[in-house]
């Protein structure tokens, strides 16, 4: 098969680069991204040597190199990681996210139709249904989305199911929970938690620290997706959860104690605008029509994503760009924190 996929420069992006490139040997792999500050070319360090790989970077946006892509290389299946992934940046500057991931991805839908693409699988996120206190959202529930980011994703949800409706192109969806693993960009969460500790700084810990996050191993998630290309009803979405709620506060205090880092770091700050209390996905679907379910308890990827974070230092410091300064020392500062 020769799958093209975007953002594969990203945290889950390249992982799943990785996953593609261990279980299906020959597959061709073509790579398009952007290399935005969240893209990063040595997540795919050792597979230059590939053959059958290809890298390019390109804008998904960018209708006319786009559309040279897939003359060029005619995919069979892409799957759309692209996107605009950080709630805070969203917040701030909404209007990337509506340009990458709502008119990137009609870019990718068009020549989609027009190559005669055979599977479109969109990589979507638990965080359109929204906040939910009690029991857990199916892919039936009704959206809800709180951020710039989430709504930038519902729409892309919205119009990959319209071309599937209206043009039959053979599209589906997979809505995740929370990823975590090697490779993820250090504004994020769990990464935040481990650079921060690492360097025994302030660790910001939004409200009262008690909003619930469902943590799947990215390992797991691309073991999900890689299922879901393979298995998939077209036109359907599956929700891929990992059955590991925990509170952020809950989270920051684990990692803390596995680093042997005081409770001290914890840096209470008001809390993010519109922020979703919790988030719970019923995974019963995928279970039931593919056959998937999360293989790696909480402790145990913790453990291997400290390991990883620990023993690729010069990974984490090469993230420490100009532009991921810029936006944290304004972040920082906004919070009442001294700049990393
Ligand atoms: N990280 C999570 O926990 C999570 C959970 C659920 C869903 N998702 C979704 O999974 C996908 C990947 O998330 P991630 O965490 O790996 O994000 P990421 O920010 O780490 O990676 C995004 C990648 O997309 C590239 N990119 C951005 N704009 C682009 C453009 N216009 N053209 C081409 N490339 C572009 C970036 O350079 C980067 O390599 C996203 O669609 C996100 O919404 C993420």
């Amino acid at each position: 098969m020769k799958v093209l996929v975007t953002g594969g420069c990203g945290f889950i992006g390249s992982n799943f680069i990785h996953y593609l490139a261990r279980k299906h040997p020959t597959y061709k792999i073509i790579n398009i991204d952007k290399l935005t500050y969240a893209g990063n070319l040595g997540n795919l360090k050792g597979l230059n040597k590939k053959k059958d790989y290809w890298f390019i970077k390109a804008d998904i946006c960018d209708k006319p190199v786009m559309k040279k892509v897939f003359q060029k290389y005619r995919p069979e299946a892409v799957v759309n990681f692209a996107a605009e992934s950080h709630v805070d940046r969203s917040i701030s500057r909404p209007a990337i996210f509506l340009k990458t991931n709502v008119l990137g991805a009609a870019t990718l839908l068009d020549l989609s139709i027009g190559f005669g693409v055979e599977k479109f699988l969109h990589i979507s996120t638990d965080e359109v249904y929204g906040s939910i206190l009690r029991g857990k959202f199916t892919e039936n529930s009704m959206l809800h989305p709180s951020s710039p980011y989430s709504a930038s994703k519902a729409a892309a949800d919205a119009l990959v199911l319209a071309y599937h409706t209206t043009y039959g192109l053979p599209a589906l969806i997979t809505r995740s929970s929370n990823n975590y693993g090697p490779y993820q960009f250090p504004e994020k969460f769990i990464p935040l938690i481990i650079h921060n500790a690492l360097h025994a700084k302030k660790i910001p810990l939004y409200g009262d620290g008690k909003n619930v996050r469902d943590w799947l191993y990215v390992e797991d998630n691309c073991e999900a997706i890689d299922m879901v290309l393979h298995k998939g009803r077209i036109g359907e979405i599956y929700n891929v959860g990992g059955h590991n709620e925990y509170q952020n506060i809950a989270v920051i205090r684990g990692i803390l104690k596995a680093l042997r880092k005081p409770a001290s770091l914890i840096a209470f700050v008001r809390d993010r605008a519109g922020h979703d209390r919790r988030y719970a996905l019923s995974i019963t679907k995928i279970k039931r029509d593919i056959g998937w379910t999360p293989r790696t308890p909480f402790a145990t990827g913790l453990r291997k994503t400290i390991q990883w974070y620990t023993n690729n230092p010069g990974w984490l410091k090469n993230t420490q760009t100009g532009a991921y300064r810029s936006f944290y020392k304004k972040y920082y500062s906004k919070l009442g924190l001294s700049g990393s």
